[in-house]
Formats: structure tokens, sequence, C-alpha cells
């Protein structure tokens, strides 16, 4: 037979094949597991909206992070979730010695000195108004919530954290903390910014979870409109100017478009956040039986590397190990 078109299906003939040609591969050492530590004792609290993802204490996180490292995870992500009653207006427990960051930071690092600690650097967990900055006149101040900022970071590198990680969308917070960081000798810690962080509804679990969300208002004076390309790339450039060693793109499902694009425009290891509504999302449809969650899941994840993503924080990351184990 004369043919006149191309047989792309020769290479999808068998596994093996199919397996030669793969242009896109997940490993575990791409993962980032997201871990909620929570003050008190004996306390192992499932979010009700997000299954299987739990708030730790300090007794009981250490089992945690083990069974992740013995599936072959090898970073995590300290979220920290205060006693409501040591909120204040300045939210003076993100940057106290004995934090509740700093404090699962350091235990974590005492019994895993291999794991990479990554802190998220913000205020919102931790001030009685929810925002991530500091409030006058109903105003989210810039200027002052830098400072602030950069000494967070400063007492999460005390702690032994290996990656500082700033969520919270002042302008600057890089170079501030930048500077806060080598001014105490931590020139060698890097920071992984969330550079593109949109204003989403994806975040609503997280906030159950963190018990961080907004008093009043909402974060749309910092974070970025979901409409928003060429900002996304004007905040990538300004991050990686002000000292950013990695770009965060968040949320990542619905943001494959900038993923792929910081990735090409900045060259950075790009990191993308699959976000609490997102892992949700899948959850629910899995519980009804609707989806093949494990299928759904690699799919998403690989699409986020197709894209660009070098790294992917997920909560599903102990779920992905044991899928790619097998
Ligand atoms: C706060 C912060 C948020 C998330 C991580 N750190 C969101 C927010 O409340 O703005 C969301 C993560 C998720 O949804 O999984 N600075």
């Amino acid at each position: 037979m004369n043919t006149t078109f191309t047989r792309h299906r020769r290479l999808r003939r068998n596994a093996g094949i199919r397996n030669m040609v793969k242009e896109t591969r997940l490993h575990k050492t791409d993962l980032i597991y997201p871990l909620f530590a929570v003050e008190g004792s004996n306390i192992k609290n499932e979010i009700p909206s997000m299954p299987n993802v739990f708030q730790w204490s300090l007794d009981l996180i250490d089992k945690e992070v083990q069974e992740a490292v013995d599936l072959g995870i090898t970073a995590i992500i300290v979220f920290g979730v205060p006693h409501p009653s040591t909120k204040d207006d300045q939210g003076s427990t993100a940057y106290h010695n004995h934090g509740i960051v700093q404090q699962a930071i350091r235990q974590i690092k005492r019994n895993h000195p291999e794991l990479i600690v990554i802190a998220d650097t913000c205020l919102c967990q931790f001030t009685d108004h929810g925002h991530c900055g500091v409030i006058e006149d109903g105003q989210i101040l810039n200027d002052p919530s830098l400072k602030l900022l950069a000494k967070t970071a400063v007492s999460q590198a005390e702690a032994g954290a290996d990656i500082i990680a700033p969520s919270n969308m002042m302008d600057g917070f890089v170079s501030a903390i930048r500077a806060g960081l080598d001014e105490a000798g931590y020139e060698d810690i890097p920071i992984m910014s969330y550079a593109v962080k949109y204003s989403s509804a994806f975040y609503g679990p997280f906030r159950d979870a963190a018990n961080s969300s907004p008093k009043f208002g909402d974060r749309k004076t910092y974070q970025m409109d979901p409409a928003n390309r060429l900002e996304a790339l004007r905040e990538a450039q300004s991050d990686i100017e002000e000292g950013a060693d990695m770009l965060m793109v968040k949320p990542a499902l619905s943001y494959l478009d900038i993923i792929r694009e910081v990735k090409d425009f900045s060259g950075a290891p790009v990191v993308a956040y699959n976000v609490s509504g997102e892992y949700s999302m899948v959850k629910a449809a899995s519980q009804q039986g609707w989806i093949n969650e494990e299928e759904i899941v690699l799919e998403q994840l690989t699409s986020m590397k197709r894209a660009g993503a070098d790294l992917i924080l997920t909560y599903h990351a102990k779920d992905v190990a044991k899928w790619l184990q097998s």
C-alpha cells in the first residue's frame, strides 16, 4: 500500500515501546510533601475537606515524617497551626524562637538530618486578622510587613530550615528576606519564592486546615488576578532580580500555561503547587467512585511536569510515591 500518511501508532504498539518514547517521567524526588504542625499533644486531626490529610502535634509528627521518608520522599514543607490564643495583629508567633514552625523544623531536622525541610514563610496563620501582612485602617501595609517576614525567615533558618518559601505576596519580599538571611549569616539558604500566586478559590480547604482565612475582605490586593498572564511574568522577573533561587506557580492545574511561560522565561527551577482544592476535588470524586484516583493523579502530576515544572508540591505525595514503587 502506498502510504501517504505517517504511522504514529508504530510507537504506541506495546508498553515496552511506549515506555521508550515517553517524554515526561515522574520521580519520587520531584515530590514535596506538605505537613501541618499543630500546637498541643496527641493530636492527629483529619481535615474534613481534605480526606487523609491531618494536623499533627509534634509528639506524633515524626511517625508521619518517617513514613514519607521510607516511601522515598526527599522533601517536605511545614505549615504551622498555632493555638488561636497566641494570634495577634503582628503575627508574632510566626517569628518566635519557639513558634510551632520553628519547633517542628528543629525536631524534624534532628531526627531526619538528610530530609530537605522547607519552611512556608507567611503571617496569615499567625495574625488574628488572618491577612499575610500587617493592617492599618483596614489596609494591608506592604513595607512594615517586610520586616516581619524577614524576621520570620531568619528564625526558620535558625531552626534549621533548608529552604525558605515565602508565600505572602507583598512586594519586595524576596529582597527583604534575602537581605535578612544574608545579614544573619544564612547566605547559603535558598529562597523558593511563591512568585506567581493567584487569588484563588482553590485554597479553601487549606484555610480550614491552617485556620488562616482572612477575617475581613479578601487577598485580592496582594494575590494575583487569575485573568492575568503578563503580570505573572513581571512577578517572576522581579523575584529573580531580587534573588529568588526557585519560582513557584500556584495553583497548578488551572495555570499550566503559566508554568510553561515562567519556565521558558526564567530558566529557573519551577515548582508547581498542586493546591488543596485540587486535591479535595479528586478525593471527593474518587470517594464517589466516579474516577480512578491513581490514574487521575498521575495524569495530573505528569501534565504539570510536561508544562515545565521541575518539582511538585502535593498532598498526594505519599500516595504517588507508593504508586511509583509498584
Ligand atoms: C498562605 C498560604 C495559602 C496556601 C499556602 N500558604 C493560601 C492562602 O490562604 O492564601 C494555600 C495552599 C493550598 O491551598 O493548598 N500564605
